[in-house]
């Protein structure tokens, strides 16, 4: 039984990645979290101390930059070179920062390429927001996940309290909007959902209904 390739999409926490974790290890496929991609990129560059608009420095950059997975829980593990960087990119710091690299057309071609090589062998969950509509066109199942702003920011608030971080509620909701705004307008693949994708609204909907949905779609096309 071949594997399948399973794309994933939506704005900013909408519970994406969660959903697509619980997904692949249902069918032993492996996850992808391509905003952690974008996400470490944008470290590495705000460490760098160079300016997320020079397109060709922070190209360079990320050509020296070797990014790996490693599963985990709650959360996988994430290196650039070697070097952890799982909790340095969930930072608001980055946070705020990603959608302005995530818009260099350079980056994106040279992370959509590295996608593409490890969904090509099929059995992948991938999540982010161009996979259906560029990554991964011919994926066999493509979701786009949709939740409202301010459910979006209540998520958020409660990963920050974990965490230590006291950003306020309103302060979340306008950040996670202009983040979408950015991701959404861009030149390059915005934020899109694909014509062919299905859309599922997980405002009012638990974790396990979700994958459940997304669980049944994949076994249609199995
Ligand atoms: O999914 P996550 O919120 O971690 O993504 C962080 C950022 O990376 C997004 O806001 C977006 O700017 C960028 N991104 C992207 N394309 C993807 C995945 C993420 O532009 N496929």
């Amino acid at each position: 039984q071949k594997g399948l390739q399973v794309a994933i999409d939506g704005p900013a926490s909408a519970g994406k990645s969660t959903v697509a974790k619980i997904v692949a290890q249902r069918f032993s496929y492996v996850y992808v979290d391509t905003g952690a991609m974008y996400r470490t990129v944008t470290l590495v560059a705000l460490q760098a101390g160079v300016d997320l608009t020079d397109e060709e420095r922070v190209l360079q950059l990320l050509e020296q930059t070797q990014i790996t997975f490693q599963p985990g829980e709650p959360v996988q593990h994430v290196f650039a070179n070697q070097h952890e960087v799982t909790e340095a990119i969930r930072s608001e710091l980055v946070t705020n920062n990603v959608s302005t690299v995530a818009a260099l057309p350079k980056i994106r071609e040279a992370l959509v390429d590295r996608q593409q090589e490890i969904a090509r062998a099929g059995g992948v969950v991938m999540d982010g927001r161009d996979i259906g509509t560029t990554v991964l066109p011919d994926a066999e199942v493509k979701i786009f996940l949709v939740a409202s702003v301010k459910q979006r920011a209540e998520r958020r608030y409660l990963e920050n309290q974990a965490k230590g971080i006291t950003t306020s509620l309103v302060d979340l909701q306008a950040e996670i909007a202009e983040r979408d705004y950015k991701d959404s307008h861009r030149a390059v693949s915005p934020l899109q959902r694909a014509a062919d994708a299905v859309e599922i609204d997980t405002t009012t909907l638990s974790i396990e209904q979700v994958v459940n949905q997304i669980a049944e779609l994949i076994q249609e096309k199995l």
